[in-house]
C-alpha cells in the first residue's frame, strides 16, 4: 500500500499520512530504548512481532467492546490506524509493584496491590515523563474531568482484558502503559485506545517461573528480547509453534 509523507518519528514507530484522510499508517521500527533514550539498540525482529502483538490485542479489545485506534494490519511492520490526536498523558496500570513503584515506595518487585493502580505519566521526553496528580491534568487542560472517567474506565477494561488473556496462556501481567487518542465522528468526540500494546509497554512474568517477558529484558540486560517476545507471541498463538524464526535463525531456538 502506498503510504504518504512521514508525520512523526518516535523511538520504537514512525507514522506515515495514510491512503485516506484520517488514516495513519504505524510502522514499527526494531529499535529499543530505555531509560528515556539514554540506551539505545536495534533488536532484530522486535518491530515485526510488536505489529503482530498490537494487532492482536487491539482487536481483542475491539471484540469486547473497548474503542480502538486499530484499522487492520498492512504488511509485517506497518498497520493502518485511525488518525486521532493524542492525550499527552501515558496511563499506567498496575497490578504488582515494579519498576518506578517498587523504587520510590521501596516495595519488593512483584508484591500484589490490594486493588489496581492507575496513574498519569505526562508526556513530554525532555522533562523525563513525570508522574503527576489528576489535578494538574484538569488544570492544564490537558483532559477534562469528563475525560479523566472515561480514561480510567477504559484502562480498567483494558486491564481486566489483558490480564486475563494472560493468565490464559501463564503469564501474569504486572502493568502496562497505554495512550489515549480523541477522534471526532462529526461534533463528537470518542476516546479510543491508540498508540500500540506490546512487550514493550508492559511487564509481563511468566507465571511458573518468574521469567521476565517483556522490555525488561532489554533495560536490564537479562538476555535476548526477541526470544522474550517471541515466547508471548507463541503462546497467544500470534506465532504458530514451529514458525520459520523471523530473524536471525540463532535468535529463535
Ligand atoms: P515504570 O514502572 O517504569 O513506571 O513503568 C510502568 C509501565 O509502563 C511498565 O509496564 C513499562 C511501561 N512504560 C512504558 O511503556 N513507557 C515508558 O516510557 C515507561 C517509563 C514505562
Amino acid at each position: 500500500m502506498a503510504r504518504g509523507k512521514k508525520i512523526y518519528e518516535g523511538k520504537a514507530k514512525v507514522l506515515y499520512e495514510g491512503p485516506e484522510p484520517g488514516t495513519i499508517v504505524q510502522y514499527f521500527k526494531d529499535d529499543a530504548t530505555a531509560f528515556n533514550a539514554e540506551k539505545k539498540d536495534v533488536i532484530d525482529g522486535k518491530g515485526v512481532l510488536n505489529n503482530r502483538l498490537s494487532e492482536f490485542f487491539m482487536l481483542g479489545l475491539g471484540q469486547i467492546g473497548v474503542p480502538t485506534h486499530f484499522l487492520k494490519r498492512l504488511n509485517m511492520r506497518e498497520q493502518l490506524v485511525r488518525s486521532c490526536e493524542i492525550i499527552p498523558l501515558e496511563v499506567i496500570v498496575r497490578n504488582f509493584a515494579a519498576g518506578s513503584m517498587a523504587k520510590r515506595l521501596g516495595l519488593e518487585e512483584g508484591t500484589q496491590l490490594s486493588r489496581p493502580v492507575v496513574e498519569y505519566s505526562y508526556k513530554d521526553d525532555a522533562l523525563g515523563d513525570p508522574l503527576v496528580p489528576e489535578e494538574y491534568i484538569a488544570a492544564f487542560g490537558w483532559a477534562s474531568p469528563q475525560d479523566m472517567e472515561d480514561i480510567l474506565s477504559i484502562a480498567l477494561r483494558v486491564n481486566d482484558f489483558l490480564s486475563g488473556v494472560m493468565y490464559g496462556v501463564g503469564i501474569k501481567l504486572i502493568d502496562f502503559k497505554i495512550e489515549i487518542g480523541r477522534v471526532y465522528d462529526g461534533d463528537f468526540q470518542r476516546l479510543v485506545v491508540a498508540d500500540e500494546i506490546s512487550p514493550d509497554s508492559c511487564r509481563l512474568w511468566d507465571i511458573e517461573t518468574g521469567r521476565k517477558l517483556d522490555k525488561d529484558v532489554f533495560r536490564r540486560d537479562l538476555g535476548n528480547l526477541t526470544d522474550a517476545y517471541s515466547e508471548v507471541a507463541r503462546r497467544l498463538g500470534v506465532l504458530p509453534k514451529n514458525a520459520t524464526p523471523i530473524t536471525k535463525p540463532t535468535l529463535i531456538n
